[in-house]
């Protein structure tokens, strides 16, 4: 798969990549109609005793994948990410071993502010995985995400078209949704190690 391999790389050498075209067609319609029809509810920030619901920082409303009642296209999404944690298990020696990975709907007016993956009081998270779901995305509808290095400086601006992937090291890279006034839609997933 010639897009694993280019994340392999770009994560080796720069600790972030941005793909497009990643999976088959009809496996990105079928992701897409499903975030569609799934229940969704507001997210919340951190972990443990510190979560927070705060629509100051996020707005958009999510659904945990259900690792029992997961779907055909939801296992062939996996299946990929499997593929994609060995790849990068061999060549970058994370000890990755597992993926944990929500639906994510950002309704017309929403964003999320400039913050880093990684929760304070706990190093699971090492890479993060956002593939996106909109069909016929436009630079003016905004919701693009917004990649800064480790100092701070802009890096990269990708907007949220249909089947592109846009994957990082959790704990070094901040970044932030700028506002959308579509609806916008994504899988985002974060490979763990054992913390
Ligand atoms: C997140 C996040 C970015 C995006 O869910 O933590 O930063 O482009 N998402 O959806
Ligand atoms: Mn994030």
């Amino acid at each position: 798969m010639d897009w694993m391999t280019a994340i392999v790389n770009d994560l080796a050498t720069q600790g972030y990549s941005i793909q497009h075209q990643v999976l088959p067609h009809a496996l990105f319609t079928a992701l897409a109609d499903e975030c569609q029809q799934q229940p969704l509810r507001p997210a919340k920030i951190g972990s443990g005793h510190i979560e927070m619901q705060h629509n100051t920082i996020r707005s958009d409303l999510i659904a945990w994948l259900d690792e029992q009642h997961l779907s055909t296209a939801q296992q062939q999404y996996l299946a990929y990410m499997e593929q994609l944690r060995l790849a990068i298990n061999q060549q970058l020696y994370l000890g990755l071993f597992d993926f944990e990975c929500h639906y994510a709907s950002y309704p017309a007016g929403s964003f999320y502010r400039k913050h880093v993956d990684q929760f304070r009081n706990n190093n699971s998270r090492q890479i993060s995985v956002i593939y996106y779901l909109n069909r016929d995305w436009q630079s003016a509808f905004g919701g693009q995400l917004k990649l800064y290095n480790p100092q701070d400086q802009l890096l990269a601006e990708h907007y949220p078209t249909g089947n592109s992937l846009v994957c990082f090291l959790s704990d070094q890279f901040p970044h932030e949704v700028c506002e959308t006034s579509q609806t916008r839609m994504s899988l985002t997933g974060w490979f763990r190690r054992r913390s």
